[in-house]
């Protein structure tokens, strides 16, 4: 009897023994865990102090972005810039195209402000390039037009950015820069199917947003193009251009015709309407 229960003593003992080596293995291994799982993080932690050279990296691509800076809307131009440069982990150079009398403003407002360390260039737009190539009403918008001659405004630059000042950039300028555009293409455009313009267009003209509502697809000359009708127009507002293709297709000059066909046909219809009505037309600038 004794000799049992002192072999029932033995085997719960053995059985506490055998528990507490087991709670303490597992103390180790739970132990074990836990370091382990601090050294993913401390390589997380590792990954997390590689990254100031990341940007490093980034930095060595130069993104070239043209801003055009109207002298009543330079607050835009400059939020413009601000949004793009507090925005980005690359170099930006902007080129910022503005009439004479605007220059000085400018760089006074840009000197001033915090955005006095951004690498930019004040370009002159000499508005005579554009004689007889704009409309009266045009007349007073200049720099609408300086976004045709961006191979003349920055001559070294391959691939650019352009941007209308009304623009603000939320994200890294140079996702967009990294766009690729197709060869033999001189620009791409993002297609616009829900701009305020074209939804005036809509409402103002009866026409829609989509190439249908541009172009009178009745026309020949319009169906051989081979542009689908139902395509979304594009926004000229923001574009990634490359300007050696640009130049070899003399993307300038092309434009420089169609802006002559439209001065050349709205002066031909006002003639032809006030030799109809005389008195209404001494109230157009012609
Ligand atoms: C540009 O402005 C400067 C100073 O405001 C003036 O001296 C110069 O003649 C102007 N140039 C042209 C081409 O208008
Ligand atoms: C720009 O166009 C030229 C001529 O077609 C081409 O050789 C060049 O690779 C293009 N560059 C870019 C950045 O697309
Ligand atoms: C572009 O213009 C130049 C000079 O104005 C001319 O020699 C060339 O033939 C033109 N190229 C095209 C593709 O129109």
């Amino acid at each position: 009897m004794t000799c049992r229960k002192v072999n029932i003593a033995i085997i719960v003992l053995a059985a506490v023994v055998f528990l507490l080596i087991l709670h303490h293995n597992l103390l180790g291994l739970s132990d074990i865990l836990k370091r382990q799982s601090s050294d993913v993080s401390l390589v997380g932690f590792q990954r997390i102090d590689f990254l100031p050279e990341a940007p490093e990296e980034k930095k060595l691509v130069e993104v070239p972005v043209v801003i055009t800076a109207v002298e009543n809307r330079l607050g835009g131009a400059i939020a413009a810039i601000n949004s793009i440069s507090s925005n980005t982990q690359s170099t930006v150079t902007f080129y910022i195209v503005t009439m004479n009398d605007t220059k000085e403003h400018l760089r006074t407002w840009i000197s001033e402000s915090k955005l006095k360390n951004v690498k930019y260039k004040i370009l002159d737009f000499d508005p005579q390039v554009l004689e007889g190539k704009i409309r009266a009403d045009e007349r007073v918008k200049p720099l609408t037009f300086a976004r045709f001659y961006l191979p003349d405004l920055i001559p070294g630059v391959e691939k650019v950015i352009y941007l209308d000042d009304d623009v603000i950039v939320q994200g890294d300028i140079v996702e967009l820069y990294k766009t690729p555009i197709k060869v033999g293409h001189a620009a791409a455009f993002s297609e616009d199917c829900d701009s305020v313009t074209s939804k005036y267009l809509v409402r103002g003209a009866g026409s829609q947003y989509n190439y249908i509502g541009y172009f009178d697809y009745k026309k020949e000359t319009i169906r051989k193009l081979g542009m689908k009708a139902s395509t979304c127009s594009f926004n000229p507002g923001v574009f990634v251009a490359n300007l050696t293709e640009w130049r070899r297709q003399n993307i300038t000059r092309q434009l420089e015709k169609w802006m002559e066909l439209d001065v050349e046909l709205v002066s031909y219809m006002a003639t032809y309407f006030c030799s109809k009505m005389r008195d209404f037309c001494s109230l157009l600038i012609l």
